[in-house]
């Protein structure tokens, strides 16, 4: 559904982007991770042929969207700066934006997404007053207003409270599972992106450094982590201590009352019975796998 080939792009003497590819396909929720100043919403500026690529090309259903207007009609997109008319109300936003696609039925539609995303339709609140969180909520039932089969979200959850966040995951598990809308999504919320996405790319500095689906990247770079847990802090920096001694060549990291050994070769009945040795009372050991989050400042650092 989503094609990028061979895709950079330069402004001024700095490369942006610097061949980038990757392939999304229908229905699935594509995770487009990457630290701050990547290239993330440029990519997804040139995928609706807002900005043109100095090389290369995205495609949306194996076309440029920014010269085939009639696709580009089945595209929506979330942004930062939403473009919600401030001087509207929840519905007039709705109602306006949906005239722009010559949406059916527009008053039934808009008050059907209201309701989808929780904004009460009667309110004639002007969307200026909104709170972050329900301005995110109108802009995404504003993305979907023409009913698109491809969406571009970018970090629609950033600076919603937990339940909101909660709420827009659900939405947009919803829109991927139950309408088959293909789904960009750009998010520095890992463990959001690690419940919903489907597949991940990762870029950095422009490039793309991994992508291939969630269940392989765990398979791939998943360090076993030993986790141990000890009756208090002083207990957990003495353990650290003890095993060090006793040259443990894993790394060791420190964890509040828990230490977590680094490393899935290691033999953990050994090392409960060194710490039992010394006296000290293990509460609990068990097995850890990497989050996502675990594995993203793993690949970046690298
Ligand atoms: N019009 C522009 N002129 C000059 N530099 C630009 C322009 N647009 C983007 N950049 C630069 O391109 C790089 C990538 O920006 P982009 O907004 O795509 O990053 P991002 O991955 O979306 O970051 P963030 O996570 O902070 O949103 C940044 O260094 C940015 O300063
Ligand atoms: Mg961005």
């Amino acid at each position: 559904m989503i094609e990028a080939i061979e895709c950079s792009k330069a402004i001024g003497n700095k490369n942006i982007l610097n061949n980038i590819n990757f392939k999304v396909d229908k229905g699935n929720i594509f995770g487009y991770l990457g630290p701050n100043g990547a290239g993330k919403t440029t990519t997804i500026r040139i995928a609706m042929g807002l900005i043109k690529p100095s090389n290369g090309k995205i495609y949306v259903f194996g076309k440029d969207i920014g010269i085939n207007n009639h696709l580009r009609q089945k595209v929506g997109i979330l942004t930062e700066n939403s473009g919600l008319y401030s001087n509207l109300s929840a519905p007039e936003n709705l109602i306006y934006f949906g005239s722009l696609y010559s949406v059916k039925n527009i008053k039934d539609r808009a008050k059907k997404l209201l309701d989808f995303v929780g904004i009460n339709y009667s309110g004639n609140q002007k969307t200026g007053t909104f709170s972050t969180g329900m301005k995110r909520k109108l802009s995404l039932a504003k993305s979907i207003i023409n009913d698109p089969e491809v969406l571009f979200l970018d970090e629609p959850t950033a600076g919603l409270d937990p339940e909101a966040q909660k709420m827009v995951r659900e939405l947009i598990l919803d829109l991927a599972k139950n309408k088959e809308i293909t789904v960009f999504l750009t998010s520095h919320n890992l463990d959001e992106v690690q419940k919903i996405c489907d597949h991940i790319c990762i870029i950095n500095n422009g490039q793309v450094i991994v992508d291939d689906r969630l269940e392989n990247l765990q398979k791939k770079y998943s360090r076993s982590v030993f986790n141990i847990k000890l009756g208090s802090k002083d207990m957990a920096v003495k353990s650290s201590h003890i095993l060090k001694e006793k040259n443990i060549l894993s790394e060791i990291e420190i964890a509040g009352d828990s230490i977590n050994i680094l490393d899935g070769q290691i033999e953990s009945g050994e090392i409960i019975k060194m710490l039992v040795e010394n006296n000290i009372e293990v509460k609990e050991a068990s097995r850890l796998k990497s989050s996502l989050e675990d594995i993203y400042l793993d690949l970046v650092k690298r």
